[in-house]
């Protein structure tokens, strides 16, 4: 099939075969970019208008058991500084958050042990009580089934676990040897079997990536059908294996948006941090891409740096009244409002919002 042709398919069919989806990736030219993203951003106005969600991220500690070749806060890194925030810090910036008109709260952090689940049950259940009318998401790692539904039974609605690649040679390039794909696939099949909202996703230009893995990513992201994908361009970290490695391009980035938004046009899709780290605009480009969702900081200003995933990540000496500001400007110059609810995934049902049972 010609690009064109290929195209047409994904928009008509919302999806392609794998080995289409490759063809995809590496016959793409501009034209094949500008077409797709015209698509996308129709698409995601037919499902969503003009509105982009937004959700509060609270990033609540920096410390993390793994050692993820790509990642600053991993274990080996001994240069990173390390916090978490207390119980009484998180509820803050929720109460914050929720003044600026936020309803989802994201709490992420590393695989840190001090987050038992009687301690993550504890504050997710606090921040439901003191804010009945938002939804929490965690983004807190791999744990056992049991733990991820302690959690729900707890209040948390969602879980983001980006699967990271969906290729398990490419999983074990990125991974030490004590991390498994498998383990992976088995928390987000758990996750979704338990009722959460489900969010997987995976960095854009991670080295050893192919567009024969892309092509993966894509097929396993239409088959596993999530509630969100998260997508960012990689970026190294001076202190990590990959520090000397290239970045994530900004136009494959928002190529794969557009893909994703034509293979599932309810999924939520962020506009990242770390697309906007690597252009000015990334995010606003992003949005005319086909994302519809934007995750400001709402961390103290006093850990934003710490919490440093990548090299020169954006945002992290506003407050966070700032970034809320900031991204409503944003989003207005590309024609959408900031929503103030809590933009659940279309077609999931919301558990106790109805007064539904469990
Ligand atoms: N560049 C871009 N994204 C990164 N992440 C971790 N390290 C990096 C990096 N160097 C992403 C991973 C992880 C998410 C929280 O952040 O995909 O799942
Ligand atoms: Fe944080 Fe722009 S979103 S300063």
């Amino acid at each position: 099939m010609t690009e064109r042709e290929l195209i047409e398919k994904l928009d008509r069919e919302h999806g392609l075969t794998e080995a289409e989806y490759e063809e995809l990736i590496e016959g793409r030219d501009a034209g094949a970019s500008e077409l797709l993203a015209s698509l996308a951003a129709e698409k995601r106005k037919d499902v969503f208008g003009n509105a982009i969600y937004t959700r509060g991220l609270i990033e609540i500690s920096s410390i993390c058991k793994n050692n993820c070749l790509y990642c600053g806060i991993r274990r080996d890194n001994r240069q990173a500084e390390r916090y978490r925030l207390s119980k009484d810090e998180i509820l803050a910036c929720a109460d914050e958050g929720y003044g600026l008109g936020f309803r989802t709260f994201v709490l992420q952090g590393g695989e840190d042990a001090y987050f038992t689940d009687a301690v993550l049950c504890d504050i997710v259940s606090a921040l439901k009580s003191a804010h009945p009318d938002c939804a929490v998401t965690l983004s807190m790692g791999e744990r056992s089934r049991e733990s991820y539904k302690a959690l729900y039974d707890a209040g948390a609605d969602r879980y983001l676990l980006r699967h990271e690649t969906a290729d398990p040679k490419h999983y074990a390039m990125l991974h030490p040897a004590e991390m498994s794909f498998d383990n992976r696939m088995r928390c987000l099949i758990d996750l979704k079997e338990i009722g959460y909202q489900v969010g997987c996703g995976f960095m854009v230009g991670s080295p050893g990536q192919t567009a024969a893995a892309l092509a993966k990513d894509l097929a396993f992201i239409k088959s596993f059908e999530p509630d969100m994908c998260g997508i960012g361009p990689f970026i190294p970290h001076r202190n990590t294996p990959f520090g000397g490695e290239k970045q994530g391009t900004l136009e494959l980035t928002l190529f794969l948006l557009s893909v994703i938004r034509l293979t599932l046009p309810k999924v939520l899709l962020p506009a990242t941090t770390a697309l906007g780290t690597i252009d000015p605009q990334g995010r606003e480009k992003g949005i005319l891409a086909g994302a519809n969702v934007v995750m400001p900081n709402l961390s103290p200003v006093s850990v934003r740096k710490k919490y440093e995933l990548y090299d020169n990540k954006i945002c992290t000496g506003e407050e966070s009244a700032q970034c809320r500001g900031c991204l409503e400007a944003r989003m207005k110059a590309v024609g959408c409002t900031l929503a103030v609810d809590r933009g659940d995934a279309p077609g999931h049902p919301v558990r106790g919002l109805q007064g539904a049972a469990g």
